[in-house]
């Protein structure tokens, strides 16, 4: 479905990607694992054309979109749900919703009414603005209205960033449910023992670069992702 080949992504003089390859498969849930800085953000940022990489191709679903523009991306079928959520907090949650489906014509309540029946605290806090959510009901608003575009492909930064495990473990149940749903997942996290618990496969990135990737369970037991990346999940 997606193939990333030798993206390379600058900053100015700074070199975050320093061409990166992987591949995401329609259906499964794919996660990239890495410490801060490892250029996780920057590589969920260039497949939703916010940075154009300097080299190097994205095909998606067959289509050369290395340099397809950010407002066209989610006309291809790719929605982003960037790190920090970014909730329009002066909105109500039906508003964001409808924010989501900006890129669509007609109706839009059927779809409304499906994020209610996946995210039923949504439905019991629609009038309420986004700014009176806790983190966790924003982070599934954000969820929500990513999908309200009905993505083929969900790009997810950091789900589990600054969530109570109770709940960060009922976020990740959601996005397994959005999978079997039909909807493809790229996901990003530094929590790797979820992340990997979750994903089918996964890679791992360090200084801008995938240093290896494998199937998920064949990940939770290796030794070097057990030794940096587990016990660092444990500590943050
Ligand atoms: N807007 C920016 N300008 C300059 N450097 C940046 C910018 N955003 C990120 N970087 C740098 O790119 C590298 C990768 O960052 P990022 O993709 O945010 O990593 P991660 O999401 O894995 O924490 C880091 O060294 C970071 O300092
Ligand atoms: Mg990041």
């Amino acid at each position: 479905m997606l193939d990333v080949n030798d993206a390379v992504v600058r900053y100015g003089a700074i070199t975050a990607l320093h061409g990166i390859s992987f591949n995401v498969q329609q259906g499964e849930i794919v996660t990239l694992l890495g410490a801060n800085g490892a250029g996780k953000s920057t590589t969920l940022r260039m497949l939703s054309g916010l940075h154009a990489p300097a080299s190097g191709q994205i095909l998606f679903e067959g289509q050369d979109v290395t340099h397809t523009k950010a407002h066209d991306f989610s006309q291809l079928g790719i929605s982003h749900v960037p790190e920090g959520r970014r909730i329009f907090p002066q909105m109500s949650v039906e508003e964001n919703l409808e924010m989501g489906a900006f890129n669509r014509r007609g109706s839009t309540s059927d779809d409304r009414d499906k994020m209610y029946v996946t995210f039923p605290i949504l439905k019991e806090r629609r009038k309420q603005l986004g700014s009176n959510l806790s983190g966790g009901e924003q982070q599934m608003l954000a969820i929500a209205r990513a999908l309200m575009a009905r993505p083929r492909l969900l790009l997810l930064d950091e789900p589990s960033m600054g969530l109570a495990p109770m709940i960060v473990e009922m976020i990740f149940g959601i996005i397994g449910e959005i999978r079997d749903a039909g909807t493809t997942v790229l996901v990003v996290e530094q929590n790797a023992s979820q992340a990997l618990r979750l994903a089918d496969r996964g890679y791992v990135m360090e200084n801008g670069r995938i240093v290896f990737g494998d199937l998920a369970k064949n990940l939770l037991h290796d030794e070097r992702v057990r030794a940096v990346y587990l016990g660092e999940s444990v500590e943050s």
